[in-house]
């Protein structure tokens, strides 16, 4: 909000900055140069009408068809690279369950406070602001595609912000899923609001829904509860924003935490299912997935994101670090047993049966 402000102003980013300055004065913050940081990732090509112009890099090129790009020793971890609304057709494979974090299209030029410092609203070409009808058409495509390769027993769980989630909500609807439950992650450590004009935002929503309205899906109802100290778990999640720990190979910038993905598919698989992931990201779902024995496949369209979610996928190898994360998520450590193989080859490795892609 202040960004854009400041964006029809500024004729530098000398000016930009000392803007914001006054801005971030009137509520009494204290900012010192390296808070500024994040302000330069745009670069100032012109001053056309006395406006600060940035320079918009275009979209990613996306490949054409499906290209696998990693699938780990024990064929558990199967990323492919390219876009999925061009990929999923390309592969013939039903999934048991479906974790999706679509782009949310906030990257709109506005700042946030994250970690102490001022950062600029931009997570990447991909996350753009399009607008109302581009979202939704945008949905329908990808929801539709995720529909063919479901299970008939199968659940997705799509989340977002209200951003996008309206659209998604009705999307589901018109594709014929039955939505089952909205979930409310609330953040137990959200950023602050650096404007002081709004509550902080201290929430996300996950909706969970089943393909076929008539088909009963899988709920693990006594594990949630236990995991609740037994009692009904309801559909507001308390849980922790990101940690530091799990960012040992960099960071996504709207990576979710492993706790919550965690959450997610040990209420609606069981071990050996198979979890899909139209837009991995560094791959938390695959992450999570395996480290509660279920499979995963991804897609994902960013190189450096592909690479991000091959070394997370390596780190797990190793039966140290496997633990090291089981220690830090919410439902496992103490809650669930999970066993950890302590090598890799010591894993049941399953050649026959078939795979999403390879
Ligand atoms: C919200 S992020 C997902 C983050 C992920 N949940 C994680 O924990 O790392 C969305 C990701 O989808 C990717 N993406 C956007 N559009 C895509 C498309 N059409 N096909 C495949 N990937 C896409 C972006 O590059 C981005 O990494």
């Amino acid at each position: 909000m202040l960004q854009r402000q400041v964006s029809q102003q500024a004729v530098s980013s000398a000016e930009a900055e000392q803007l914001v300055r006054l801005q971030y004065d009137q509520c009494k913050l204290v900012l010192d140069a390296e808070d500024f940081v994040d302000l330069n990732i745009r670069e100032l090509v012109s001053t056309k009408n006395n406006r600060l112009r940035v320079k918009n890099n275009g979209r990613s090129a996306y490949a054409k068809k499906i290209v696998p790009y990693y699938t780990s020793e024990s064929r558990d971890f199967l990323l492919a690279h390219g876009n999925c609304i061009e990929a999923m057709p390309e592969f013939n494979f039903k999934f048991d369950m479906i974790f999706a974090d679509p782009p949310y299209f906030l990257s709109n030029g506005g700042i946030s406070f994250q970690s102490g410092k001022v950062v600029c609203v931009d997570k990447g070409d991909w996350d753009k602001s399009i607008t109302p009808k581009e979202i939704n058409d945008f949905n329908m495509q990808w929801l539709s595609l995720c529909r063919d390769k479901l299970k008939e027993n199968g659940t997705i769980w799509v989340s977002g912000t209200y951003h996008n989630i309206f659209s998604v909500a009705n999307c589901l609807t018109s594709l014929g899923y039955k939505i089952l439950n909205v979930i409310t992650w609330q953040k137990t450590n959200p950023p602050i609001n650096i404007s002081c004009r709004f509550f902080t935002y201290s929430t996300e929503f996950i909706i969970w829904a089943r393909k076929n309205p008539k088909i009963p899906h899988k709920f693990n109802y006594k594990l949630m509860k236990q995991l609740n100290d037994d009692k009904q778990m309801t559909d507001v999640w308390r849980l922790p924003a990101i940690g530091r720990w799990e960012k040992s190979q960099g960071k996504h910038p709207t990576q979710k935490p492993l706790s919550l993905l965690t959450r997610i598919i040990l209420a609606s698989s069981e071990p050996g299912d198979w979890i899909f992931d139209p837009f991995s990201g560094s791959s938390t779902t695959g992450i999570a997935a395996n480290l509660i024995e279920r499979r995963f496949a991804g897609i994902e369209q960013e190189k450096e994101f592909c690479i991000m979610s091959k070394d997370r996928r390596e780190e797990i190898n190793s039966a140290d670090f496997r633990k090291f994360l089981i220690n830090h998520i919410v439902d496992l450590k103490n809650k669930v047993n999970v066993s950890v193989p302590s090598e890799v080859n010591e894993q049941v490795i399953d050649y026959y049966s078939p795979i999403p892609f390879e």
